[in-house]
């Protein structure tokens, strides 16, 4: 898993809960939290950091990582505006990861281990999304379509009928487009 990840998780843990909270799954862990974003480090440290915030939070892994996914997204669209800038709606966002954003991020961090998804129309509009990777992060993908839609200002159901971690050989999402969410502006 790239640095960058672990900067993500270490400014989203932080700018919520605080630095005492971020150093409290450092010392539980055992490690250093010196990441560089383009260094490599083994799954085995974001799995071991998930479960401490799990255990801190009094929350499931599975909501740590979705709700990590959701707030790392702002922070991704104002690093890499570009990936976000030639999108007005959530779902071509998403089409545009495995075409364009995934591929620029492997070219970026060179060794980055970037999903591959596998898109199908829905029979009820929905865009499905076949997700099959050793690392079974789901829920972080889950989380990213969430913080997709809140950039783009759209509020999105996300279904998990197929999941690897309850036996099924890929995981499917599938995302559902509801409506645009209310801005503040609008009336009640
Ligand atoms: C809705 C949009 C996106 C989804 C669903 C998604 C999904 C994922 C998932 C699930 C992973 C974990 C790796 C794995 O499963 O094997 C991942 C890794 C990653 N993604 Fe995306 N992603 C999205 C958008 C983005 C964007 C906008 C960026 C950055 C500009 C990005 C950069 C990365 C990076 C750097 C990694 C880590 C690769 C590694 O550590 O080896 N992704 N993505």
């Amino acid at each position: 898993m790239k640095g960058i990840v672990f900067n993500l998780l270490e400014q989203v843990v932080v700018n919520t809960h605080g630095e005492a909270v971020w150093d409290g799954l450092l010392d539980k862990t055992g490690l250093t939290g010196a990441y560089t974003s383009l260094g490599s480090y083994p799954d085995a440290q974001i799995q071991a950091l998930v479960e401490a915030a799990s255990e801190a939070l009094g929350k499931p892994a599975d909501e740590i990582l979705r709700w990590f996914g959701r707030q790392a997204m702002p922070l991704l669209a104002h690093q890499y505006p570009v990936f976000f800038a030639s999108h007005h709606a959530t779902r071509a966002f998403v089409l545009s990861v495995n075409s364009i954003i995934h591929p620029e991020v492997r070219k970026l961090y060179t060794g980055a281990g970037c999903p591959h998804f596998h898109f199908e129309d829905g029979a009820d509009g929905a865009l499905l999304l076949g997700y099959n990777s050793p690392r079974r992060l789901c829920a972080l993908a889950h989380g990213f379509i969430e913080g997709a839609a809140d950039h783009f200002g759209e509020r999105v159901r996300v279904e998990h009928p197929l999941c690897m971690h309850r036996g099924d050989p890929k995981c499917q999402l599938a995302i559902h487009t509801l409506a645009a969410a209310k801005t503040m502006g609008d009336a009640a």
